[in-house]
């Protein structure tokens, strides 16, 4: 290989820009065509740095750089290349990016790891296919069942088995893997900042505090399908309305318990634009400090949606289909690394708590984990305009190099 760590970056980026991208953004569901190409973009990354790659069990993707000599458990860093759907470029796949050319920039410094290091890219993170966000990572500390995870379904009704076995791998594999755990010192997530914290405090690179407990809720409305024409408005039981109800709700209760909630995404069946809804399904995103305001913020919706189904006459169920506790990233590791950046920097960096989940949150649970976070000056995530500038890119993977060498080295 040959160019500078910084062109290598670019040219890294470069080649997985066009994979999954539409007019409308990115569509890299897990286990779909982008999602292939997202992995032979990794796999091709991997090899031109002489770097074995491996599957694991869940799909998740590890390359693996041996030095001579090195010994004792590895330090991982990386993220994901999946994105939600029309989701911007950044958010995964420049952590992985920046994973290798931070072990680009290692090697141009003739840098020898002590440990073993990895980059490793997880399998669906956003749960845009599958419903289950940090699928990959979940999978791998336990934290859902494998027969569980097998069992998903998108919205085609492909399961996650059949989806794995059309790519060739194998669902009896998926589940907890402690020996691979066992075999990780620590991971280290590089990802863009979903705000613009940092743009306020002028830092191109910050550290990650902690993350909201936060899930997913779906609710289901269930009425009487009939004619938009000729059905008197005292006699329908019409979805639509208790589900307008849990919307409204849903951002009172946000605002009353200090905690964000998100309806945004919704499928009205069959969806006739003259006829009366049989069923409205509706995806209830929320998240909040601490978990005492998220249970009543959910409670709250709850309570609004029932009665609002009640007073229609419409049925409704609402279960819970991801959840997250809240997540203090292992302080010991995050001064370790606010002291190794800060005096590369000459500044203090910043640490800033989050309300999204990321793989790194849910290892946490396992080993000790850290994120650093990007500058993103226009503070828009899971959609187009999320954005990094190259030299704020550039100074992050110089960070991550920064901490690998101090969790790598001798
Ligand atoms: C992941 O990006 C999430 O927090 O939804
Ligand atoms: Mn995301
Ligand atoms: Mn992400």
């Amino acid at each position: 290989m040959t160019g500078s760590w910084e062109q290598r970056f670019a040219d890294l980026w470069q080649a997985l820009l066009p994979v999954g991208r539409t007019p409308a953004g990115y569509r890299r569901y897990s286990w779909t065509p982008a999602d292939e190409a997202c992995r032979a973009w990794f796999r091709a990354a991997a090899q031109a740095r002489d770097l074995p790659v491996e599957t694991d069990g869940n799909g998740n993707l590890w390359a693996w750089w041996r030095a001579p000599g090195a010994d004792g458990p590895a330090v991982a860093v990386g993220s994901h290349l999946d994105s939600v759907p029309d989701g911007g470029a950044f958010d995964g796949p420049l952590g992985v990016a920046s994973a290798f050319a931070a072990l680009d920039l290692l090697r141009e410094e003739d840098f020898t790891p002590a440990r073993p290091v990895a980059v490793a890219a997880f399998t669906e993170e956003e749960g845009a296919r599958f419903g289950v966000a940090c699928l990959g990572s979940r999978l791998l500390v336990g934290a859902i069942a494998p027969d569980q995870a097998a069992a998903l379904r998108d919205g085609d009704g492909v399961s996650l088995a059949q989806a794995m076995t059309g790519a060739g791998l194998d669902p009896g594999r998926l589940g907890r893997d402690d020996g691979r755990l066992a075999g990780l010192a620590a991971y280290v997530e590089l990802h863009i900042e979903q705000g613009s914290g940092l743009d306020g405090l002028g830092a191109p690179v910050g550290l990650a505090d902690g993350i909201w407990p936060h899930g997913r809720w779906r609710l289901e409305f269930t009425g009487r399908p009939d004619h938009a024409g000729t059905t008197r408005l005292a006699d329908r039981h019409d979805p639509m309305l208790p589900f307008a109800a849990a919307v409204l709700a849903a951002r009172e209760a946000a605002f009353r318990h200090g905690g964000l909630a998100t309806i945004g995404k919704v499928i009205a069946e069959p969806g006739a634009a003259n006829g009366i809804s049989a069923s409205v399904s509706a995806w209830l995103d929320a998240r909040a400090p601490g978990q005492a305001e998220l249970d009543a913020l959910v409670a709250d919706v709850s309570h609004a949606a029932h009665a609002a189904a009640l007073g229609h006459g419409v049925s409704m169920d609402l279960r819970r289909e991801s959840f997250t506790p809240a997540v203090s990233f292992d302080p010991a590791l995050r001064d370790r690394l606010a002291g190794v950046l800060g005096a590369a920097a000459g500044a203090p960096v910043p640490v800033l708590p989050t309300g999204a989940g990321h793989d790194a949150g849910i290892l946490a649970s396992r080993l000790p984990a850290a994120m650093l976070f990007v500058r993103n000056p226009t503070g828009v995530s899971h959609a187009p305009d999320e954005h990094a500038s190259e030299a704020d890119c550039l100074a992050g993977v110089a960070a991550l190099a920064t901490v690998l060498a101090d969790l790598a080295g001798a």
